[in-house]
């Protein structure tokens, strides 16, 4: 770390394994020195506000968790990040990103800064066997590995299995760890 705090700044969405974002990436990163600042997409906040983990998140960063677009003339809440982060990142917030669809702050956030020189995007795209045999999935997935985003993904790091047929398992935390301190490395 060379005694310099980096930030991460992290979207989590509404996919599987969102609730998970606390022990899985925030704890073992503040703990290695991280600051944290993390957005959630509206279907994602609703869920982790509901069960007070968006709350945790916020005592734990010591920021606040953005779901909303600040109004106009309020200062911004959250700094520039090192790093951004998607984990989870649904099949639908990957669709939006791959064309462009900045509709809510989350997708605002890493829209800019896949647009951004030098600033590193790390995406775990969570999703089954049917999100990716639609017809586009390729071709977003081509557009933002084209842009420059880190795509965390691939057999060895998240096997695809059919909707509802998925056995229970964890998302890939110490491999999405490793892609993201790698990529300010
Ligand atoms: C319980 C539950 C789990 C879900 N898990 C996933 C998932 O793992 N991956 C995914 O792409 N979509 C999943 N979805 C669907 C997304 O939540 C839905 O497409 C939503 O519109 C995503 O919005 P967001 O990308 O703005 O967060 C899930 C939905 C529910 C209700």
């Amino acid at each position: 770390m060379g005694g310099t705090t980096r930030t991460l700044g992290l979207v989590g969405s509404g996919a599987g394994g969102v609730e998970g974002l606390r022990g899985g990436l925030v704890e073992p990163l503040v703990r290695s020195g991280w600051r944290i600042a993390v957005t959630l997409t509206p279907t994602a906040g609703r869920w982790l506000r509901a069960t007070g983990a968006a709350d945790e998140l916020a005592r734990i960063t010591g920021l606040p968790v953005r779901v909303d677009a600040r109004m106009p003339g309020d200062s911004r809440p959250h700094p520039s990040a090192d790093v951004y982060a998607v984990v989870p990142a649904s099949a639908n917030t990957i669709a939006k990103l791959a064309v462009g669809i900045a509709d809510n702050q989350a997708l605002t956030t890493i829209n800019e800064a896949i647009g951004t020189p030098g600033v590193p995007v790390v995406v775990f795209p969570r999703i089954n066997a049917a999100h990716a045999r639609h017809p586009r999935w390729d071709s977003h997935v081509a557009a933002l590995r084209a842009a420059g985003v880190h795509l965390v993904d691939g057999e060895d790091v998240w096997p695809l299995h059919e909707a509802r047929a998925e056995p229970p398992r964890d998302l890939p935390w110490q491999h999405i760890r490793e892609r993201i301190v790698t990529a300010t490395a």
